[in-house]
């Protein structure tokens, strides 16, 4: 972890923070099996469990139908049956063995926000030939504006494109194709898990009403009440609402129903509402379709899921005794608004980044010219050009006159006209007289200048300044004082 200063964001309107730095969040070391966070508020979804802070402890791979950061998206292609199963079995060594020009992936419909692909680690080339179209039925469908795409390793690369009406396929062509061994679908995350909740009331003592955000729901068939929540029968109208801590952008609800067949139509009727930040509602969902009711789970698309939402609530107003509002779980899947990263949103993506634009790590997807590392705070000062590695800071086109080494820290000092040679180390026209004698060396020079620069320049700097503004203060007050006196004479 990164050790930095860490402010939390109340509101998402405090963007212009300076000096603001990514995740050093604290992660607690007693959280229930398979949960983790600082309020163990995340669920693991390794295929082996994970370690305190979230990653796979074993093999580096996530549970069937999750993919991405932390193993936390939610995968829309893997439930349904594809024409090249090899890309959705979970596995990144089984790979496509026929040439295809193109692969054609269903995934469940909705807008569509971005993919993943894995080609063959020993072809990683290919992962830069691919290029994709996406599908409504037989309509393509366009990116808003800003999309972009990234590698985390050589051979794995993320597409973002924001759609803001639905997709039912993506389709992949070009050279890299037949390389390809994984493609995910972004489904978004539960951003509704463990959230803080309000609710009208209960049925009997024992429900326990964190049971609508816990993650837990029955898969036995009966309804329990230590996971699944049902209002007070004798009020007319019951809701639950789910509060976020920061906006965030959700693209789709699903609402688990309660379990027991004959009981299913008692959501009939219940409305879903989205919140924003104004308390103004954005969206109001009212479940009236035959077709639909009577679900085991109901999908609800989030119509304005291009705006951020603080809260959502489940409500019903009950049409006979028994159907007041109850199910067992509301999930709300989305992710960060713009700029925000981390897995609840709450830290700002380093400005440093080209266009504020971060994993949701907090790693940025790209430095400006001259910056390298995950946050690309640090600078690399002295390249030529400015242009240097992501990792390392070794410079691309080499140091600007005076300076050496890979990443041209290590200035040239004792060498004649400060003009040395970056491979070897060594003067170009010898060294400055007088040095020669004491063993004009790289690292002779090194020491030099870089105590020279990093220490006694500071000390010589700072006091020079000072003695220089309050000269000038002085001459002000001076010329303050005496002018009236010349004007008299
Ligand atoms: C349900 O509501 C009734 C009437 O308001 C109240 O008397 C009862 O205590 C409530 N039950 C629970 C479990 O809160
Ligand atoms: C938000 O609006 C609802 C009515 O639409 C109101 O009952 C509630 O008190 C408001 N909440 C806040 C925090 O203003
Ligand atoms: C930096 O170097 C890389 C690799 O040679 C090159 O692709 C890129 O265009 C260069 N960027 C600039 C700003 O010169
Ligand atoms: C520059 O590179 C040298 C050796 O390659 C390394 O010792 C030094 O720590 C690096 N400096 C920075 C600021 O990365």
């Amino acid at each position: 972890m990164v050790q930095c200063l860490h402010i939390r964001i109340a509101t998402w309107k405090v963007w212009f923070l300076p000096f603001l730095c990514v995740s050093s969040t604290d992660f607690r070391s007693d959280c229930p099996t398979n949960w983790f966070g600082p309020n163990c508020q995340f669920k693991c979804h390794c295929n082996n469990g994970c370690s305190l802070t979230g990653e796979c402890t074993t093999d580096g791979v996530c549970e069937g139908g999750y993919f991405g950061y932390l193993c936390q998206y939610r995968d829309l292609a893997k439930e349904l049956d594809q024409t090249a199963p090899e890309l959705t079995d979970n596995e990144d060594t089984t790979c496509l063995n026929d040439n295809p020009q193109s692969v054609s992936m269903q995934m469940l419909p909705g807008p569509f926000s971005f993919f993943r692909v894995v080609v063959n680690k020993a072809r990683a080339e290919a992962v830069d030939l691919i290029t994709f179209e996406l599908l409504n039925f037989n309509t393509k469908v366009t990116c808003e504006d800003g999309s972009y795409s990234y590698k985390t390793e050589l051979f794995i690369k993320y597409f973002y494109c924001m759609t803001a009406t639905s997709v039912t396929h993506l389709v992949l062509s070009g050279n890299g194709v037949p390389y390809l061994c994984t493609v995910n679908i972004g489904g978004g995350r539960n951003l509704a898990l463990k959230g803080a909740f309000k609710y009208s009331s209960i049925f009997e003592e024992g429900i326990n009403v964190a049971g609508g955000v816990d993650g837990e729901y029955p898969r036995n068939g009966i309804f329990e009440n230590s996971m699944c929540f049902q209002a007070n029968m004798s009020q007319e109208y019951s809701f639950y609402q789910v509060n976020f801590q920061v906006p965030v952008l959700i693209d789709y609800f699903l609402l688990i129903n309660r379990p027991e067949p004959l009981f299913l139509m008692r959501m009939k009727n219940f409305e879903l509402i989205s919140i924003d930040d104004m308390n103004q509602t954005l969206m109001r969902f009212v479940e009236d379709d035959p077709a639909f009711s009577n679900s085991i789970v109901y999908k609800v698309a989030h119509t304005s899921n291009q705006i951020p939402l603080l809260s959502f609530r489940v409500q019903k107003h009950r049409l006979n005794l028994m159907d007041v509002l109850q199910f067992c779980e509301v999930e709300a899947y989305g992710d960060c608004p713009e700029v925000m990263v981390g897995l609840d949103c709450a830290d700002l993506c380093n400005f440093k980044c080209v266009d504020q634009r971060c994993e949701t790590s907090g790693r940025c997807v790209q430095c400006h010219a001259g910056f390298y590392g995950e946050h690309c705070d640090l600078e690399c000062l002295h390249c030529a050009s400015r242009n240097c590695t992501r990792r390392e800071g070794y410079c691309i086109d080499g140091c600007l006159q005076g300076y050496l080494d890979n990443n041209c820290t290590t200035a040239c000092y004792h060498c004649m006209e400060e003009l040395c040679d970056q491979r070897s180390l060594t003067c170009r026209r010898g060294c400055k007289e007088g040095v020669a004698a004491i063993g004009c060396t790289a690292a002779a020079s090194m020491s030099a200048k870089t105590d020279e620069s990093s220490s006694s320049s500071f000390y010589i700097v700072i006091p020079l300044f000072l003695i220089i503004a309050v000269a000038a203060l002085l001459a002000l007050l001076w010329k303050k004082k005496t002018s009236p006196i010349t004007a008299l004479e």
